[in-house]
């Protein structure tokens, strides 16, 4: 396949990036997006140029790396991760645009990289538990009833790409959010925190700028784990809650 790439370049933060034209001739369609990226990179190192940095780690669909913004959709037009978007989901001919995540929380380091450290504050002002679960136990010694168990199985299939902030007209973190509150709160080890949690990760998703949500749904529509809209309500629910008992 022909590809003409246009690409997001920017030295670091405090330089203004643009778009860059850049022409593959002999892209497989068995190739994933980032191994195109890579066979750009080994010919713009070749060239002695400067190679497009993006962020990947697992290349399986796990780690959540490897977001970019493709053809203005977030991952692409898949339902998947970038790694795992293969380039038969383009035509012989096509241009493609690569830009980073859009949000004003995640700031761009270098080029397709951004950075979601705000994610991992988040996390730490509620994404855990202090009970001592001891040594694995088997997996049917704590009574936990099959719905609770695959809800918060649901929710912990949440990579923490950013896609759905992203995609996000109003650049909130919501469903990302609520998938960690989801996941801890169905769990009876994540009761004695569990009204604490919810309000201060969400204090802490609106401190570091997020925006909120107002049911646009365009988080679900990219996430590549299909985390549910409902899982916005639970939190909303379990925020109630907490507020209504003096938190
Ligand atoms: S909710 Fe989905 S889109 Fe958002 S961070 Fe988690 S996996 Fe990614
Ligand atoms: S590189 Fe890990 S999810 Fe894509």
């Amino acid at each position: 396949m022909r590809i003409t790439l246009k690409v997001w370049r920017q030295k670091n933060a405090a330089t203004p990036g643009r778009m860059v034209d850049y022409r593959l001739d002999d892209v497989s369609e068995d190739m994933s997006f980032l191994e195109m990226l890579d066979v750009l990179n080994e010919s713009l190192i070749a060239a002695g140029e400067e190679p497009v940095a993006f962020d990947h780690d697992c290349r399986e669909g796990i780690c959540g790396m490897c977001g970019v913004m493709i053809d203005g959709v977030a991952h692409g037009p898949e339902m998947t991760t970038t790694c795992q978007l293969h380039m038969r989901s383009f035509s012989d001919g096509d241009t493609i645009t690569v830009e980073p995540w859009r949000a004003d929380p995640f700031p761009v380091i270098k080029d397709l990289v951004v950075n979601r450290g705000a994610f991992d504050r988040i996390i730490a002002a509620g994404g855990y538990i202090s009970a001592n679960t001891g040594a694995a136990p088997d997996a049917h010694a704590m009574p936990v009833p099959k719905a609770d168990a695959d809800r918060a199985f649901e929710a912990a299939a949440c990579i923490s790409c950013g896609a759905c902030v992203a995609a996000c007209p109003n650049g909130s973190a919501m469903l990302f959010t609520a998938a960690k509150v989801t996941h801890l709160g169905s769990l009876p080890q994540g009761q004695p925190e569990r009204d604490d949690r919810v309000v201060n990760m969400l204090h802490q998703h609106d401190v570091e700028g997020f925006g909120g949500c107002t049911n646009i749904g365009e988080c679900t529509a990219v996430c590549p784990v299909g985390i549910p809209l409902d899982t916005i309500s639970q939190l909303n629910f379990d925020l109630r809650h907490a507020l209504g008992r003096g938190h």
